[in-house]
């Protein structure tokens, strides 16, 4: 009798069929309040899932005791707890590497529209008020030759080092745990102290997995150690930052500005301040989101799923432990 999956999020027609080719396949477009409990109920006899966006707990798991993996359409996972699927030994697989250049492109995007306030003079021509050649009411701030501080230095931080120092001329200074010789030497990237950091740099740009410990890491006191002509730029996750100090500090030009691709609460509600604020660029959780990458990355996500289901080492474990699996007896 063939496995089961469930597919929760959007997945292109050849895909689902790749995937009916080996199992049974229950498709959700999304998980929400019409569909919640059909999509629980799939769970129960499910040997693997597929998707994104939604965030799981035990309660929603206990219940799926077939369930050997979970393939996330995302290269974060703080949509799972980890150590569950450990002690349950279910794999848990994600999808790096394939989104990172977009991602990157997408900070550059929102460093250079905050500073040279895109969004906000596209606004001011379509509502009739560009009456004269522009002057200081319409200056925003250089980019290139300024400098750029990123906290964590994985993948998509040194993708966005390599075009903000290759293609802008900016100096890097970063924070991580540890040293990345990589980026010092091919980006002259130098390592300090996240404090140093806050009050040196022009652009600040946290790209950090959420995590417990990175709780609302960005409150009052770091946005008050930055330049008042500072730009802070969000395109890892809304939790890192607390987003009530986020408002305060650009209201009170604490800060010079801010470039935001994800928020506290996803989708982010037209009631919230910063929907008001002129210093602020608005993206709905865009990084990974071009039709190449989603692409890639669904696929990336379906061939860890059939490994998985087939006996084979998924290629995306997101904890080694989990291989090789302890067979449930
Ligand atoms: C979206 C992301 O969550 O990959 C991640 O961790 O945050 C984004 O890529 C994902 O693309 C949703 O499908």
């Amino acid at each position: 009798m063939k496995k089961r999956v469930v597919v929760y999020k959007r997945v292109p027609p050849a895909l689902i069929a790749r995937l009916r080719e080996h199992f049974e396949v229950d498709c959700f477009d999304g998980v929400t309040p019409a569909n919640r409990e059909a999509f629980l109920a799939a769970l129960k006899t499910a040997h693997g899932m597929i998707g994104a966006s939604v965030k799981f707990d035990a309660a929603m798991l206990d219940g799926a005791e077939n369930l050997e993996i979970a393939s996330t359409i995302s290269v974060g996972y703080d949509s799972f707890d980890v150590p569950y699927f450990l002690k349950r030994s279910i794999m848990l697989t994600h999808t790096p590497d394939i989104l990172t250049d977009s991602v990157a492109d997408l900070v550059m995007a929102l460093i250079l529209a905050a500073s040279r306030r895109i969004v906000e003079l596209d606004g001011f021509i379509r509502a009739g008020k560009w009456g004269h050649s522009v002057e200081e009411e319409a200056f925003g701030t250089d980019v290139h030759h300024r400098t750029l501080g990123l906290i964590g230095m994985g993948r998509i931080a040194a993708a966005v080092a390599r075009r903000a120092h290759h293609g802008f001329g900016m100096k890097i200074v970063y924070d991580d745990h540890k040293r990345v010789p990589a980026v010092e030497a091919e980006f002259g990237a130098v390592s300090m102290p996240v404090a140093e950091l806050l009050a040196q740099a022009d652009y600040v740009c946290p790209l950090l997995p959420y995590r417990p410990e990175n709780h609302k890491l960005f409150g009052a006191a770091e946005f008050a150690r930055m330049k008042p002509s500072a730009i802070f730029i969000n395109a890892s996750r809304g939790k890192v930052v607390d987003e009530a100090a986020l408002i305060a500090a650009l209201e009170n030009r604490t800060i010079r500005a801010a470039g935001l691709d994800v928020f506290e609460t996803e989708p982010l509600a037209a009631s919230s301040p910063l929907v008001d604020l002129p210093n602020v660029v608005l993206t709905p959780h865009i990084g990974s989101a071009t039709a190449q990458t989603r692409d890639g990355m669904v696929e990336m996500a379906v061939d860890d799923l059939i490994a998985g289901l087939t006996g084979a080492k998924p290629p995306h474990l997101v904890d080694a432990a989990m291989w090789p699996r302890a067979i449930n007896i």
